[in-house]
């Protein structure tokens, strides 16, 4: 079954017809929320808030692995994962929806693996391409359907937050090689590989990265930008399972 994550934005998800929630525990602790097992385009679906419902956790504060694990126990066969990002590159203007390709860690001190638990053999899994490619190429294929203004490929930089960027880490980032930058990619997508599950992410750029443009961020920008883009993407969404 697919399985949806819900960033900042998409606490709910317009469309889905909610069949049960399932208030899942794990051996690695509780997810964020209940998952919620619903029919989108007259499919089985999963979908989980990343934040909770309603959105109180910060970045740092979301128990990844409790999250990817509560979806495995529910029966996701592979994830799809939304987010909200800054966009740094020309590639990643505001309003355009990412499908990355790459990803850079910049966080720390979260729990990142599922294999800390010393028992042998030790596991070191590949990660050289961090997306599953028939994923993506679905999520591509469905954004030009619903005529999404989509970009294939990029580099996603994953921040510690909650806090925003200094202008100087947006260019350090920028000179590493990131398109754009977010707090919720990691560990998320190396957890989902660990369980062997097949992960894509949909990234919605709602501001530009720090120093990329003359005005403050602010948060009424970035959700005016989220309003009028989750739209589009849950109507991609809807497509990409309606095709499967
Ligand atoms: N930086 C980090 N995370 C974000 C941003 C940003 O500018 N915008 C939305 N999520």
């Amino acid at each position: 079954m697919l399985a949806f994550i819900g960033g900042t934005g998409l606490t709910r998800m317009a469309g889905l017809t909610v069949i049960a929630k399932h208030g899942i525990t794990t051996e690695w602790g509780d997810p964020s929320a209940a998952v919620v097992e619903g029919e989108l385009a007259g499919k089985r679906v999963l979908f989980l808030a990343r934040h909770g419902d309603p959105h109180v956790l910060l970045p740092h504060q979301v128990n990844y692995r409790a999250n990817i694990a509560a979806l495995k126990q529910a029966g996701a066969s592979e994830i799809v994962a939304v987010n909200a990002v800054g966009g740094i590159t020309a590639q990643a203007p505001t309003a355009a929806i990412v499908v990355p390709d790459q990803i850079i860690d910049y966080t720390w001190g979260r729990e990142t693996t599922f294999f800390d638990r010393r028992v042998a053999p030790v596991v070191h899994v590949d990660f050289s391409w961090p997306f599953s490619v028939s994923l993506r190429q679905r999520l591509v294929t469905a954004l030009a359907s619903v005529h999404a203004h989509a970009i294939n490929g990029g580099c996603y930089g994953a921040t510690q937050g909650p806090r925003l960027e200094t202008a100087a880490e947006i260019s350090r980032m920028e000179r590493d090689g990131c398109d754009i930058v977010g707090m919720t990619g990691m560990p998320e997508a190396v957890l989902a590989r660990e369980l062997e599950l097949p992960y894509a992410m949909l990234s919605l750029v709602v501001n530009p990265g720090a120093g990329k443009s003359d005005v403050e961020i602010s948060m009424e920008e970035i959700e005016a930008v989220i309003h009028a883009g989750m739209g589009k993407v849950c109507e991609a969404l809807t497509a990409m399972v309606s095709a499967a």
